[in-house]
C-alpha cells in the first residue's frame, strides 16, 4: 500500500495531539509527517511512531509535497491556509467552521453520509463536535422512523475550546477550592462550579453559533428537513460532550426498537439499563472511539417522540477520530 505524507496543522493543540495519536493507533499509512502550528512552537519536537519531528510553521510554503492535510488550529487559519494546501495539491480534512456550509465542501460523518464525500473538490469539513455525536446515533433511527423534529440541549466539556480552557478549569478549581479569587480570561465568567448557557458568538436571533451550527449541519449531513432547535452549555467537564435530545418522528419507534436499532449501528454503543444505574457518562466516554447512548425512553408529550442521552468524547469521535476515519474513507476510495 502507498504511503502518504500527512501534515496535521495544530499539531500541538488538544485536537493536533489527538489526531497524531490516533494517526498512529489506526496505523494510518503516513510515509512522512508534517506537524505544524504557529511560529511560537515552529523548533519544538513531537514524536510519532518512535520518531521524532520538528514542527514548523504553518506557512503556505510547507505544504508542497504534502497529500494530505488534517487542519484543526481554526477558523481562520482555515481560511487562509486550508486553500493554499489544496493549491498546492494536498487533500484537506478541515475541523474548523470555515467551510463547513459550502456548497462544493462534503460535509462527511463517515457512519453516515460516507457517499458524500466522492464530489470533494480538495476540501472536506468534518462537522461541529456537537453535531457528530448526535447524528451518529439519529442516522439510524431516522432511516427507521423519519425524524421531523429534534430539541436538544448540550453538556459541553471544555476541551472543545482548547488547551488553554482546560488549563483555566484546572487553576480556577484550585482556587475556588482555595477561597481565591477567580479571574476568568478563556470564558467571560468563572467556569469552575458553573454553567455558562453561552457557546460562540449570539447573533441578533438570540441564538449562539454553535446552536445554529447544530441546525444547520444536520440537514446538510443527514441531506434531510429535519427541524433542529439547540441550547448549547458549556459545563466545567473536561472531556466528552452530553446530550439531552428529543426526537419527534413521523412514524413510531418503540424505546426496544430504538434500542435494538441503535446496537446494530456503527459506531454506537448502547448503555441503557437504568435499574442497574447503568448510563452513558463523561467520564466513560473519554478515550474511547464509540458514541454512547442511553436513557431511552418514550415522550408521553406527543404522539411519536423519544428522549435520549448521549455521550461522546469530543476530542476523538467530535473532532480527532472524525478527521481520520475522513482521510481513511478519502484513501480506501482511491480518492487522494
Ligand atoms: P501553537 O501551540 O503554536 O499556538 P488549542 O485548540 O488546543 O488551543 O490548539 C490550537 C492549535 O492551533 C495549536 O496547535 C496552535 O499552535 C495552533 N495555532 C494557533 N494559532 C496559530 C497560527 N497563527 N498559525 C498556526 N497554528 C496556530
Amino acid at each position: 500500500m502507498r504511503n502518504y505524507t500527512v501534515a496535521v496543522v495544530g499539531a500541538t493543540g488538544a485536537v493536533g495531539q489527538t489526531m497524531l495519536k490516533i494517526l498512529e493507533e489506526r496505523n494510518f499509512p503516513v510515509g512522512k509527517l508534517v506537524p505544524l502550528a504557529s511560529s511560537r512552537s515552529a523548533g519544538q519536537q513531537v514524536t510519532f511512531k518512535n520518531q521524532s519531528f520538528t514542527i514548523q510553521e504553518t506557512r503556505p510554503e510547507a505544504f508542497n509535497g504534502v497529500d494530505l492535510a488534517l487542519f484543526s488550529a481554526g477558523t481562520d487559519i482555515s481560511r487562509q491556509l486550508a486553500p493554499e494546501a489544496v493549491k498546492r495539491g494536498a487533500v484537506v480534512v478541515d475541523n474548523s467552521n470555515a467551510f463547513r456550509m459550502n456548497p462544493e465542501v462534503p460535509l462527511i460523518v463517515p457512519e453516515v453520509n460516507p457517499e458524500a464525500i466522492k464530489d470533494h473538490k480538495g476540501l472536506i469539513a468534518n462537522p461541529n463536535c456537537s453535531t457528530i455525536q448526535m447524528l451518529v446515533v439519529l442516522k439510524p433511527l431516522h432511516d427507521r422512523a423519519k425524524i421531523k423534529r429534534v430539541v436538544v440541549s448540550t453538556y459541553q466539556a471544555v476541551s472543545g475550546t482548547g488547551l488553554e480552557a482546560i488549563a483555566e478549569l484546572n487553576e480556577q478549581c484550585k482556587q475556588v477550592l482555595a477561597g481565591q479569587q477567580v479571574q476568568p480570561s478563556v470564558y467571560p465568567y468563572q467556569i469552575a462550579f458553573n454553567v455558562l448557557p453561552h457557546i460562540d458568538v449570539f447573533d441578533s436571533t438570540g441564538y449562539s453559533l454553535e446552536e445554529w451550527k447544530m441546525t444547520r449541519e444536520t440537514k446538510k449531513v443527514m441531506g434531510a428537513d429535519i427541524a433542529v432547535t439547540a441550547t448549547t452549555v458549556r459545563v466545567p467537564v473536561y472531556y466528552s460532550h452530553s446530550e439531552a435530545v428529543n426526537i419527534e418522528t413521523e412514524y413510531k419507534l418503540s424505546p426496544e426498537e430504538a434500542r435494538r436499532v441503535l446496537e446494530a449501528a456503527p459506531g454506537v454503543s448502547v448503555v441503557d439499563d437504568p435499574s442497574k444505574l447503568q448510563y452513558p457518562l463523561p467520564i466513560m466516554a473519554t478515550g474511547r472511539d464509540e458514541v454512547f447512548v442511553g436513557r431511552i425512553r418514550e415522550d408521553f408529550t406527543i404522539d411519536h417522540g423519544l428522549n435520549l442521552w448521549i455521550v461522546a468524547d469530543n476530542v476523538r469521535k467530535g473532532a480527532a477520530l472524525n478527521a481520520v476515519q475522513v482521510a481513511e474513507l478519502i484513501v480506501n476510495k482511491g480518492l487522494l
